[in-house]
């Protein structure tokens, strides 16, 4: 099986190249694929190393040509930033002068992504089409994982898109529950980075009740949501809900602070130096640091699942709606649990979901819509009217002044800016 990682030489791959090394044993060939020459060649040397290490039979190797790269490949992960950490640095900052949330994925500087990633997105995912193998399944990672993987579908490709919050929920609830993390089976409902955990079955158990009652502290400091709210809604929210609960309590906080752009910045330049000396062979600490923790893991187990070769753990992964949301259209994305298989991923059942949640899925969805076309066909009243339906945003003063500001420092991305 050979693998394609579009984006492969990102400072987080060797969390990647871990996980296929420990347990992706039918992987023949893992391909990096990047543009920035230095920075793959110190990134695939240290990738091949850590195969090596873990006596992998496969073999890794990089190439900064795309259309090289995917030829004949099984599966195509696709985890590339478009503009690097500045460009992300930009989506943190500008916000905040209009007095909202100043974040990668969540409200304004989520669609300044969304804008300048969905059409490489998209023409990467076109070269994959030729010159992969037919039925080539795509993974992506690329935030905004939501839009990016409905402009993927609506554009024909065998996509599905994963985030590595459910994943982390599953572990550290296991951890509590002193459990194996694979017994545990989460309802797991919303849009990326919206979600909320509903229910965390065992052998058929909902053990969420205990978790609240036992460790309702921990979960909500590792969460930044009030305690309260965790308790009244009987669910877990990511900590991109924080954002939503606590929208004011953060754009506070941000002002005349670091970045998490500055922030991984810094940590990436750290993370080259120690990839650069070649004694290293595994995953250096440092990079628990990062967000990424257990992505690996996440699309390791998805693709063995995609391949077939394992059609009862389940993923949470970013899907068609299908019936599944039924306050949703079918064709919206949504993040759910699902088995999967050769022919991809199979929802589980979902029960109703109260109105407070099903009313801000809807929202967003609305929103998530509207960024697409935006992303799409380009135009300034695109822009405008994507972030007037945020519901973080909302008022017409701030959605016309954010939009300013989105055009002005996104512009060297955007073809029709
Ligand atoms: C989590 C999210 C990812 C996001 C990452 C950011 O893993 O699920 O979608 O990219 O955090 O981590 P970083 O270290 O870049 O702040
Ligand atoms: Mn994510």
């Amino acid at each position: 099986m050979k693998i394609a990682v579009i984006g492969g030489g990102s400072t987080y791959t060797p969390e990647l190249v871990d996980g296929f090394a420990r347990l992706g044993k039918t992987v023949s060939e893992l391909v990096l694929i990047d543009p920035a020459a230095d920075r793959l060649e110190i990134v695939g040397a240290f990738a091949a190393r850590i195969f090596a290490a873990y006596g992998h039979p496969g073999k890794v190797t990089w190439t900064t040509d795309l259309d090289a790269g995917v030829t004949d490949a099984d599966a195509a992960v696709i985890q590339l930033r478009v503009g690097g950490q500045r460009a992300r640095i930009s989506d943190e900052t500008f916000p905040l002068e209009c007095g909202c949330v100043g974040q990668e994925t969540t409200g304004a500087g989520g669609l300044a992504k969304a804008l300048r990633t969905v059409p490489v997105i998209l023409d990467v995912a076109e070269r994959i089409r030729e010159r992969a193998k037919p039925g080539a399944w795509i993974v992506d990672f690329t935030n905004p994982v939501g839009i990016v993987t409905r402009a993927l579908l609506d554009a024909g490709h065998r996509a599905v898109g994963l985030c590595n919050v459910a994943i982390g929920f599953q572990r550290r609830f296991a951890g509590y529950l002193g459990v194996d993390p694979a017994t545990v089976v989460l309802d797991h409902v919303g849009l990326n980075h919206l979600t909320w955990e509903r229910a965390a079955f065992v052998d058929g158990v909902d053990r969420l009740p205990e978790l609240l009652s036992d460790h309702l502290p921990d979960i909500s400091g590792e969460v930044d949501i009030p305690e309260s709210i965790i308790a009244m809604l009987g669910a877990v929210p990511s900590y991109y809900l924080s954002y939503f609960y606590k929208h004011d309590k953060h754009v506070q906080e941000s002002l005349g602070q670091q970045t998490r752009g500055q922030r991984v910045a810094e940590i990436e330049a750290i993370l080259l130096d120690m990839y650069r000396d070649e004694t290293l062979t595994a995953k250096p600490a440092l990079l628990g640091e990062r967000g990424g923790a257990y992505y690996s893991e996440a699309a390791v187990g998805l693709l063995a699942s995609l391949f077939g070769l394992d059609d009862t753990s389940v993923h949470s992964v970013n899907v068609r709606n299908n019936g599944t949301l039924p306050f949703l259209p079918a064709e919206a994305v949504i993040e759910v649990s699902a088995r999967a298989g050769l022919k991809g991923p199979d929802p589980l059942p979902v029960t109703a979901v109260p109105p407070d949640l099903a009313g801000l899925i809807s929202h967003v969805y609305g929103y998530e819509e509207l960024a697409l076309d935006a992303a799409l066909r380009g135009g300034r009243d695109r822009v405008y009217r994507a972030l007037l339906a945020h519901p973080l945003i909302g008022q017409h003063d701030r959605a016309d002044a954010l939009t300013d500001k989105l055009i002005a420092s996104g512009r060297s991305h955007l073809a029709w800016a």
